[in-house]
């Protein structure tokens, strides 16, 4: 097929029909971080390419991608975190598409606020995917997941691949990094075109075929259910390897083939990785494959919990799976089960909002109108650090700033008086202050151990895996 193309492409390119840079795909954001970005396109015909980029409209950054290719990925690095970037793309030398932001993902203390955006079984190029793609674009996330299956009826071509997704969601995946979980319809071809088509991390076992990345406060899986996920598997030590290692507050599944829906779960994959999820602390699983949208009560071992609390629940201890399959492809109808919270076979996308201990789900239909919600809250314990005045986990300069403030101008500490006392010495005094500056600006010594801690600074932050533990690097003398 791309034969094909690049045969058809020639032609309208002599007939001059297409102007030998016009794009033909993107520019799309993918491999999203903290201090980096890449941006992809592809042209009608072999170009040089660049990204002109920078905090304001001005740009004054560029990055070339000189050798003459139909395809182009670049990378744009050193950049701040949680950071509006503007860009744009120049194509033999000409600007082929101008007016472009992006932002950085926070850094990883952070907890802040940020939304995503889930869709799934996607590719029929008809009015109810257009109808939900623009939901998606009013929805304006910072990050999304697909749920697999990128084009119907069956397998695709890059032709099909741009149709049915590049042009749908141009605008959207030009400002934010959508993940694509790998679907059954995408291995048709054996994933040639979906494969060709993403730049995904590659660090697991899997390669590009399941994956993590972290945004915020929240570690998202993307599990690839075409293959073995039991136990004895790669994909499954990794899994484990994934949640165990993770301290984030907020786990998140995507897998294709759903664990639990009221139709076409795959019973065997739910009975190896329900107690995997539940066990390491998974709030949501994404699930598609079946068109339609189901939310379970949160799961633990194929049995319903906290359902008194629904749609509201207050650390339900257990996972919440949702099949998000109706992004586009025929719907089905099918019968829920006495574990299902909410159940409607509608054209959708979900949209999470994640708000530092609070998680809000809407489901939104294809007139944009949320037609299911649900939240999840958890007590969270309050990070102690020394020095770390404000209890948001990092030391910043407003943390200098605060203790001087309480020292000499009465000013309030936001945290325990003891989060002042960066020394651990007998009182905070100034010398705290100068001591959290040299830190941040001088390379000078870090805050001393959190200790024995008096009332009002949270349960014991020094214990292994206790709030405050940030690790013996972190500390002298531990
Ligand atoms: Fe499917």
């Amino acid at each position: 097929m791309r034969c094909a193309v690049a045969v058809m492409t020639a032609l309208l390119l002599a007939a001059g029909v297409v102007e030998a840079q016009e794009l033909t795909r993107g520019p799309f954001l993918q491999l999203g971080a903290t201090d980096s970005m890449v941006v992809v396109w592809r042209t009608a015909a072999p170009l040089t390419g660049a990204v002109e980029y920078g905090p304001d409209a001005g740009l004054g950054l560029s990055v070339e991608s000189p050798a003459p290719s139909t395809e182009h990925a670049v990378a744009l690095t050193g950049l701040s975190a949680g950071t509006e970037y503007h860009y744009r793309v120049l194509s033999g030398g000409v600007v082929v598409a101008d007016g472009l932001r992006f932002r950085t993902f926070p850094g990883p203390a952070s907890a802040g606020e940020f939304r995503v955006v889930v869709v799934g079984d996607t590719g029929t190029g008809n009015q109810a995917q257009l109808d939900v793609a623009a939901g998606i674009r009013l929805s304006a996330p910072d990050v999304g997941i697909h749920t697999g299956d990128f084009i119907y009826p069956r397998g695709g071509s890059d032709l099909e691949m741009d149709r049915k997704y590049f042009g749908i969601y141009a605008e959207t995946i030009s400002r934010s990094v959508i993940y694509p979980t790998v679907g059954n319809h995408d291995l048709d071809d054996g994933g040639t075109v979906f494969f060709g088509s993403f730049h995904l991390p590659d660090d697991s076992p899997g390669g590009e075929r399941y994956y993590s990345f972290e945004y915020g406060d929240a570690l998202f899986l993307i599990l690839d259910s075409n293959q073995g996920m039991g136990v004895g598997t790669a994909q499954h030590a990794w899994i484990e390897e994934q949640l165990a290692g993770s301290r984030k507050l907020w786990k998140v599944v995507s897998l294709h083939h759903p664990l639990y829906a009221a139709w076409l779960a795959v019973e065997a994959n739910r009975r190896v990785l329900d107690p995997l999820f539940a066990r390491y602390g998974v709030d949501l699983v994404f699930q598609a494959h079946a068109h339609f949208y189901e939310r379970f009560y949160p799961m633990r071992n194929g049995r319903a919990v906290a359902t008194g609390e629904d749609p509201d629940y207050q650390d339900p201890d257990a996972p919440i799976y949702v099949v998000t399959g109706g992004g586009g492809g025929s719907l089905a109808q099918r019968n829920p089960g006495a574990n299902t919270a909410y159940y409607a076979s509608v054209y959708h996308h979900v949209r999470l909002d994640f708000q530092g201990s609070r998680l809000l789900l809407s489901a939104v239909g294809r007139d944009n109108q949320v037609f299911d919600n649900m939240s999840i809250s958890k007590v969270v314990a309050p990070v102690f650090r020394r020095g770390d005045t404000d209890g948001d986990g990092e030391l910043l300069i407003t943390d200098a700033v605060r203790i001087l403030n309480y020292l000499f101008l009465g000013g309030a500490l936001i945290s325990c008086l003891e989060a002042a006392n960066f020394d651990n010495s007998e009182s905070v005094d100034i010398s705290d202050g100068i001591h959290v500056l040299n830190y941040l600006f001088r390379g000078g010594p870090p805050p001393a151990p959190p200790g024995p801690l008096p009332g009002g600074c949270g349960p014991d932050p020094d214990a292994p895996g206790g709030p405050g533990d940030l690790g013996c690097e972190e500390y002298s003398g531990c």
